[in-house]
């Protein structure tokens, strides 16, 4: 058969893997609902206006990064990048802006034109969360620990989590400016892109992987130290809280994040099974206008990679998958045998039993190579004979040993052996 691959940046997910998925969907619910979060299911694609004043027209995501497309009547749709802005363009039709709070989270699929490599798609899936209406420090820190509870229930308890702030937008002048003279004098010897940004928007500097920048970059004077005293008062709340619920950081001044909605609190999480430079997740604290509002919205939240929780996984060994359960396989010759068989496999089946059951006239090798393939524990055998007696025949896969046993008796017979009781 001619290999015919999905698009680049995307993949399948065949069911031999989707396991590993919905357990960590599993678990993302789990634990988000015992924070009061309940889930929100926006469309894949929004106006393109959405993600451009949501994000900020001058992010990498929205200047490089969006799939852009016009729909019949002319008007421009993008798939979406990620999921706050579209979350909080559905919360602009609740009471949110009359102070009342939501929590909501959201698991799917995001899309990015990036380049693409392990562990950076461009169908990429997110488990997101946003708490929406809240402008105070303990949020941010009941947001940041259920984040790495969620990632401890995921199996990866040894993330590192970094932190930093943004102030508010009334800080930044007197700090870009801080940052702008301290840049100034080296601009020469730096990237192109970071000689754009100077000017444009010196904060972007911060988060340059160039290497020759990043030396540079790592001399950059406390420019928090700048921010107003509110907006530090804020970050120490939020590091003392983390503290008192024994949630582990550090503090990088070199985090800024990539989007341009957020203030105070940002956060980082990474894994060294990913290399020391990729974001398992990432979020912060966001003030955004909501569509027809004219006052901002504020709220935190975080989204997590799913393909990148999956790679940590992989490399600390995790295999936490649903089991995927074995079937009792039916084994039928005759037309009279394999109705028989479909009415014993539907009666198993309102117990809870997986089982596989041959719909055409094939050989009883086949039957049985197909019950061996997958990895059945018992097969069920009958014939024209078995019928004609009235039973069949029950074998147990893994030592091939048999039984006689009554039709009328091999429902039940079955159940037992699956530990279910008939009742
Ligand atoms: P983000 O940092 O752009 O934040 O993405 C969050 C996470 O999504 C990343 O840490 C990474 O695990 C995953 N991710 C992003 N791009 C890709 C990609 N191309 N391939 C695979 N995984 C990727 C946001 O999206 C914000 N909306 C998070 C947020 C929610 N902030 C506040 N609320």
């Amino acid at each position: 058969m001619a290999a015919f691959a999905p698009p680049p940046g995307t993949a399948d997910i065949f069911p031999d893997e989707s396991g590993r998925w919905r357990a960590l969907e599993n678990a993302a619910v789990k634990v988000f609902s015992t924070y009061g979060y309940g889930e929100l299911r926006t469309p894949i694609f929004e106006y393109t206006e959405v993600f451009q004043k949501g994000l900020g027209g001058e992010t990498e995501v929205v200047q490089k990064e969006m799939y852009t497309f016009e729909d019949r009547g002319g008007r421009s749709l993008t798939l979406r990048p990620e999921g706050t802005a579209g979350v909080m363009r559905a919360l602009s039709n609740t009471d949110v802006m009359n102070g009342v709070e939501q929590r909501v989270f959201y698991i799917g699929p995001m899309f990015r034109g990036e380049r693409p490599a392990a562990g950076r798609r461009r169908q990429f899936h997110q488990v997101g969360v946003e708490n929406v209406g809240r402008a105070t420090p303990l949020a941010d820190v009941e947001c940041i620990a259920m984040l790495m509870r969620f990632l401890r229930e995921a199996g990866i308890p040894d993330a590192r989590l970094v932190i930093n702030t943004r102030g508010v937008s009334a800080d930044r002048p007197a700090a870009a400016k801080l940052l702008h003279d301290y840049f100034a004098p080296h601009i020469g010897e730096m990237c192109e892109d970071c000689r754009a940004r100077l000017e444009r928007n010196v904060w972007r500097i911060l988060d340059c992987k160039q290497e020759h920048c990043r030396e540079i970059v790592a001399g950059v004077p406390d420019y928090v130290a700048a921010f107003s005293p509110e907006s530090r008062a804020w970050f120490d709340e939020v590091k003392q809280g983390l503290t008192a619920l024994g949630v582990p950081f550090t503090v990088d001044p070199l985090l800024v994040r990539g989007l341009d909605y957020y203030v105070h609190t940002v956060f980082e999480v990474t894994h060294s099974g990913l290399g020391a430079q990729t974001a398992i997740a990432g979020g912060g604290r966001y003030e955004l206008f909501l569509p027809g509002q004219n006052k901002p919205v504020p709220g935190v939240g975080f989204a997590a990679g799913m393909e990148r929780l999956l790679l940590v996984q992989d490399a600390l060994g995790v295999k936490p998958g649903e089991k995927s359960d074995v079937p009792v396989a039916l084994i039928g010759l005759g037309a009279a045998a394999r109705i028989e068989n479909l009415k014993l496999a539907d009666a198993l089946r309102d117990r809870g039993v997986y089982a596989v059951t041959e719909l055409e006239e094939r050989s009883f090798k086949a039957q049985l190579r197909n019950a061996n393939r997958l990895s059945a524990d018992y097969a069920v055998i009958r014939g024209e004979a078995e019928l004609a007696a009235g039973t069949a025949v029950v074998k147990r896969m893994s030592d091939g040993e048999q039984e006689q046993v009554p039709a009328a008796g091999l429902l039940d017979n079955l159940l037992q052996k699956r530990g279910k009781s008939n009742a």
